[in-house]
């Protein structure tokens, strides 16, 4: 298998499954003209984030990492009429991007972004309600930290989606120096212990290379 067909293959479910409304595509753009890196989530798994959120029935979602704010998109559109994002993100040239494109989706009086460290703005991120939905996809260093906030914020019933645990296998790597690659491995040594959640890790290919994605349901 070669990046060319996983990428031709992600092509063809977005074109037949996944059908992403023209918003989401030009915010895609939009990140590109702005010249930010394009690792954004893939448009099927954009659609899974809206279809995780619709299934538990998500009202506040949060949202560490936030891009052009594409999975932002994504999630917003999956929430009822009263619900909210928090989306943390520590560029501001990339929330200028985002809210620019929050903008052009109608989605300015849902989805908030704040802009700084997401390990100093944490602390100002409202406990009540709880959360429904965490997505971790900043710094992946820090994940281990931004999971233990998760599972302060989220409700019972609620999920924690951890993006980009596998990464063309280096997680297996015990050896490795690399920040990201020891904040994975840091992150599934607290899962093996951790009664809270329920989880799974999905290995995935597609646009986005060989990667995976956990999902973690709390008990
Ligand atoms: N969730 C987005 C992609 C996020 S890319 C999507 O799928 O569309 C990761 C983002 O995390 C980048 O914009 C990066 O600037 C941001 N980031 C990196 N370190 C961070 C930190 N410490 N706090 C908050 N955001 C951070
Ligand atoms: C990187 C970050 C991501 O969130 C992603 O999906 C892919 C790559 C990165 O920082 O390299
Ligand atoms: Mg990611």
């Amino acid at each position: 298998m070669s990046q060319e067909l996983w990428s031709a293959i992600d092509q063809y479910i977005t074109e037949h499954v996944v059908r992403p409304e023209p918003v989401l595509d030009g915010s895609l753009a939009a990140a590109e003209r702005a010249g930010l890196p394009q690792i954004s989530v893939a448009p099927n798994q954009g659609k899974l984030l809206y279809l995780l959120a619709r299934m538990i029935g998500a009202r506040n979602v949060l949202e560490i990492g936030t891009l052009a704010a594409y999975s932002t998109i994504w999630m917003a559109r999956a929430l009822p009429a009263e619900g909210r994002v928090i989306t943390l993100e520590f560029d501001p040239a990339h929330a200028v991007v985002a809210r620019e494109n929050l903008e052009r989706a109608g989605l300015n009086g849902v989805v908030e972004v704040r802009v700084g460290p997401a390990l100093e703005t944490l602390s100002g991120v409202p406990r009540t309600p709880p959360f429904d939905l965490v997505f971790i996809d900043a710094d992946k260093k820090s994940i281990p930290e931004y999971f233990e906030w998760a599972l302060r914020l989220t409700r019972r019933g609620g999920l924690i989606i951890v993006d980009n645990v596998v990464r063309e296998g280096a997680v297996l790597d015990a050896g490795s120096e690399d920040a990201s690659v020891l904040g994975v491995r840091r992150f599934n040594e607290m899962l093996r212990g951790e009664q809270r959640v329920s989880a799974t890790t999905i290995q995935t290919v597609g646009s986005k290379g060989h990667d995976g994605i956990t999902i973690a349901l709390i008990d």
